[in-house]
Formats: structure tokens, sequence, C-alpha cells
């Protein structure tokens, strides 16, 4: 059995998201990494006499995720073009990208509430046969999903090795999907979790 997965979108660009991006990137796979727009402008957007309309503030938050990781010691990429895999967004103006996602990772904050506004939002535009994840570190996955208007097929996203002691980048998606216990196999291609 086999799940094709040709584009990947991220959603939270922080430690965990960040580095999920990178990782995914080192695969080979684009992938598109998503975080909230500020909702207040920094002071030195204040000075520039941006508004927060401006796209260089809608994209602030991912867009200082990216160069951190891209500064990152150890390396987050393999390679400095590696990053070019990754195109930033923000969830208010790029949402619709969700759509392109054969798997949806939720890397966004540990709150359950935030989780499951973001499944629900992640329902009404995915591809139904999409997998999404969450990287919870301890929040039911069927309390995250529990509201979602069509149950989603949501998995704990499974440990990824350290991108520093990767050999062979592109096992990294095969990986993943070794490293699922036989139940969430089945499901990853059967059915919805409750
Ligand atoms: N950091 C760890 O070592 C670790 C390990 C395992 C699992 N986790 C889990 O991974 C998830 C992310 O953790 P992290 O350490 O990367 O957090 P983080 O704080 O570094 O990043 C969270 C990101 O989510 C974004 N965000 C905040 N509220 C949001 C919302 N309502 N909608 C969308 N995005 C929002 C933030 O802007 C931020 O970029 C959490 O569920 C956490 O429990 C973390």
């Amino acid at each position: 059995m086999g799940y094709l997965i040709n584009r990947v979108v991220v959603i939270g660009s922080g430690t965990m998201g960040g580095g999920i991006a990178a990782h995914v990137a080192n695969a080979g796979l684009p992938v598109y990494l998503l975080d909230i727009a500020p909702t207040e402008l920094s002071p030195q957007e204040e000075k520039r006499g941006l508004t927060l309309e401006h796209p260089a503030v809608r994209n602030r938050i991912v867009s200082a995720s990216l160069d951190r990781l891209k500064k990152s010691k150890p390396l987050s990429f393999f390679t400095p073009q590696t990053a070019d895999l990754v195109t930033i967004g923000n969830l208010s103006d790029n949402f619709s990208w969700v759509a392109e996602g054969d798997w949806i990772v939720e890397a966004i904050v540990e709150n359950l509430q935030a989780k499951r506004e973001l499944v629900a939002r992640i329902e009404q535009v995915r591809n139904p046969s999409s997998i999404v994840s969450s990287n919870t570190s301890g929040l039911p996955i069927g309390a995250i999903a529990a509201t979602a208007s069509v149950p989603p097929k949501v998995y704990a996203t499974p440990r990824l090795p350290m991108p520093d002691k990767v050999a062979q980048p592109e096992s990294v998606v095969k990986t993943l999907f070794n490293s699922l216990n036989e139940k969430q196999k089945e499901a990853a291609t059967n059915t919805s979790w409750r």
C-alpha cells in the first residue's frame, strides 16, 4: 500500500512546524508554510510607515521563521537551495493553499480550542483524500477533530529523525509512514478518526 505525497502544507512555523517544513523540503517536496498574520504593528514597522495591510507585515511571523531556519545551527536545510522549496504565507490571505496539500501538518500552539478551530477550517477546503496530522504533545487527537463538520483523518505526527542525522533525505516520508502503527497505517488509507 502507498500514499503519494506531492505537496505538504505546514501550519504553524514555530520550533516544530519550521523544523518539519525544513525536513519535508530536505526530502525534496514543496511545502507551503503558513502562520498567523500579526494584529499589531511592530515599532520598526510603525517607524517605516507600514500598515497592517502591507504584505511584509502580514507575513512577518512566518518570514522570521524561515530566516531563522536558514541561519540555524545545526543546519535545518541540507543545502541553501533546499529552502526554495518552502513557500511562505499567512492564514488570512493564503488559506486556500491548504486545498493543494496531500499532507496537512498542524503545528500551532498547544491549545485545544485553537487546534479545533483550525481543523474545522481545514475541513472546509482540504482535498478529501489528504492526510491531516497534528503535532500535539498531549491533546487527544479525537478531541482536536471533534468539532470538524466532516470527521477528518487526523493523526499524531510521528517523531521524525533529526535533520543532521538523516543519511538519505528521500527516506523521510517513507520513515514517516513506516513509523505509524498498524492501526494508523490502516486509518491512513481507509477510515477516519473520531
Ligand atoms: N517544542 C517542542 O519540543 C515540541 C515537541 C513535540 C511537540 N510539540 C508540539 O508542537 C506544537 C507546536 O509547538 P512549538 O514548540 O513549535 O510552538 P511555537 O510556539 O514555537 O510555535 C507555534 C506557532 O503557532 C503559531 N500560532 C499561534 N496561535 C495560532 C493560531 N491560533 N493559529 C495558527 N497558528 C498559531 C505561532 O505564531 C507560532 O509560530 C504544539 O502542539 C506543541 O505541543 C512541541
